[in-house]
């Protein structure tokens, strides 16, 4: 059976790890692509030289050349300036745009068919960036946001609840911003509303952390997340590779679906060898609406400068 290809652009942290979830999932086989010399290929010969210890069979080599990534399946990209203390994601619009106008290019011409899976902030502008200049059709272009955000929610749910994180499934909606929208009324632990289990106000605290989550690990570390987000875009891939129909929030186009009228942005999606396969609308009240309407006027904006910069 042929093997999937999935290819990463971008041999940092964010990509080095994906590269090592992919690969010990077995996922495919693996390009890491960076434009530093030796790193992708360092990064990948030591991933390649875990496996007979690990035990799993997937081909990764790490390149500078474009022709190797020919006719992928998936490809992920996470190259970009990550964050430093003291910056917004917002701040990394003017230099990530310009990567991912290269990249994309790039990708158009080496997998026309692809599916796009976009990790570089600010998130939902540059999966605007993607769409425009791949010119892909909507379904195969998407951002890994959504996964990330609902993972440290759910993370910090069952830390305060003392449950496993296996139980917590919850949906989180808008940009990949400080106004990103948890949504506890659809959040349960095996099936049980969370507001059966959590006062309001610890609600509200949690999901203000995670609000913060992003700048919370950049303070730690002096420097961007990485693990989380790596398995976020994988999990992505995953069910698009598998056919999995997995209900994922991700950063997807919608048109009419919430009234977002032509944006990617934030939303429970259906997953699957199409890519996003279905967006699934919720009857959202009236508060959680307008915290929905106040993060995509902000996505709106980061779009329209990447307009300007394209
Ligand atoms: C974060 C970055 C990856 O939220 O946006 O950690």
């Amino acid at each position: 059976m042929k093997r999937n290809k999935i290819t990463i652009v971008g041999a940092g942290n964010v990509g080095a790890t994906a590269a090592d979830i992919a690969a010990t999932g077995e996922l495919g086989d693996i390009v890491l692509i960076d434009i530093v010399e030796g790193l992708s290929e360092g990064k990948a010969l030591d991933i390649a030289e875990a496996a007979p210890v690990r035990l799993y069979d997937a081909g990764i080599i790490g390149t500078r050349n474009w022709d190797e990534t020919a006719d992928s399946d998936i490809v992920i990209i996470t190259s970009g300036l990550a964050r430093q203390p003291g910056m917004s994601r917002d701040d990394l619009l003017a230099k990530n745009v310009q990567i991912v106008k290269d990249v994309s290019r790039k990708i158009a011409e080496y997998s026309p068919e692809s599916i796009v899976i976009v990790v570089c902030n600010p998130l939902d502008a540059m999966v605007h960036a993607a769409a425009k200049i791949t010119g892909f059709t909507r379904n195969k272009i998407m951002g890994m946001a959504g996964a990330l955000d609902s993972a440290r929610f759910s993370c910090f749910l069952a830390s305060e609840l003392g449950v496993s994180v296996k139980d917590i499934k919850c949906v989180l909606m808008g940009g990949h911003g400080d106004d990103m929208v948890p949504l506890p009324r659809f959040t349960s632990v095996s099936g049980i509303p969370l507001n059966e289990l959590l006062a309001e106000s610890k609600i509200a605290e949690l999901i203000e952390r995670t609000r913060k989550g992003g700048i919370e690990i950049v303070n730690l570390l002096g420097y961007s997340a990485y693990y989380a987000p790596a398995a976020g875009a994988i999990k992505m891939a995953e069910a698009i590779l598998k056919d999995q129909k997995a209900v994922i929030s991700c950063c997807a186009y919608c048109e009419s679906e919430y009234g977002v009228g032509g944006y990617f942005i934030g939303v429970p999606a259906v997953l699957g060898k199409s890519g996003v396969e279905k967006i699934i609308e919720l009857k959202l009240n009236k508060t959680e609406r307008q915290q929905l309407e106040k993060s995509l006027a902000h996505v709106k904006q980061l779009a329209a400068k990447v307009d300007e910069l394209l």
